[in-house]
């Protein structure tokens, strides 16, 4: 199967936007896995100070998560889809959590950030060229400013990957199709099979140039196969360095 990209993957999650929290909050462990990952990045005195970016916010779980990780800090959340981002514009925020409406590629030219911690979930295996991606997060962080990605990554064992395919063909894939969103949930099959590794994925945030690469597992059924992966941006750290 052809993976969605780009202009067709917005116009995907666009129509998949008023089922998506719906459909997420029946995957157990789905908003705490979130809050972990967020809290791993350490952030000081509740973020007061601190602007942070929330890459690929979709509806805002994850800027939610960032938010209660970090309530003092600025939220900058960036999307490329615009369905997404109105249900994330209904729900409540402080004044200082703002959205916007550009894709990781536009970010590169936005004259956005710099930002003190940047917060990607669910987002690099969806994008054309995590490498560019990088790069530009990389840009986009303070000497010293951390990076927290949230990923569907395989352990590379064969059990997990059969645990994936048996979610997707028993739970995801029916779900999806009966919200009419059938495409973008067998995307997100083949997209985890087809994308780096939990190893594969460290390797290439070290490739990048980021620092102190760590990969820690996401509890609960997801063992295996989602990760939290904590990176630095070098330099004198703006964040603790220890992670739980
Ligand atoms: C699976 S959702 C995750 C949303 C949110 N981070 C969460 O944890 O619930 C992935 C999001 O990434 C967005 N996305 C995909 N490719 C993107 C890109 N190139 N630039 C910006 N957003 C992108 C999609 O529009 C979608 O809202």
């Amino acid at each position: 199967m052809s993976l969605l990209r780009d202009h067709d993957l917005a116009r995907a999650f666009d129509h998949a936007s008023h089922t998506y929290d719906g459909l997420t909050a029946l995957n157990p462990g789905y908003r705490a896995g979130l809050l972990r990952s967020a809290r791993r990045l350490r952030l000081p005195d509740g973020g007061a100070g601190l602007h942070l970016l929330d890459l690929g916010c979709g509806t805002g779980a994850s800027t939610r998560a960032l938010l209660r990780a970090a309530p003092g800090a600025r939220i900058t959340a960036v999307d490329a889809s615009a369905g997404m981002l109105r249900r994330a514009l209904a729900k409540p925020w402080p004044a200082r959590v703002r959205f916007l409406h550009l894709t990781a590629e536009e970010l590169a030219k936005a004259e956005e950030g710099p930002f003190d911690a940047v917060f990607a979930a669910y987002l690099f295996r969806n994008v054309t060229d995590p490498d560019a991606v990088l790069r530009t997060v990389r840009t986009l962080l303070r000497p010293g400013g951390r990076l927290a990605v949230h990923e569907y990554t395989l352990s590379g064992s064969r059990a997990h990957r059969a645990l994936w395919t048996a979610v997707c063909r028993g739970i995801v894939i029916p779900a999806g199709t009966l919200t009419g969103d059938r495409v973008l949930y067998r995307h997100l099959r083949h997209s985890v099979i087809a994308f780096d590794t939990a190893p594969a994925f460290a390797e290439r945030l070290t490739r990048a140039g980021l620092t102190s690469v760590r990969t820690v597992p996401v509890a609960g059924w997801q063992k295996g196969i989602v990760h939290t992966f904590l990176a630095g941006n070098g330099g004198p750290t703006t964040t603790r360095e220890r992670t739980q």
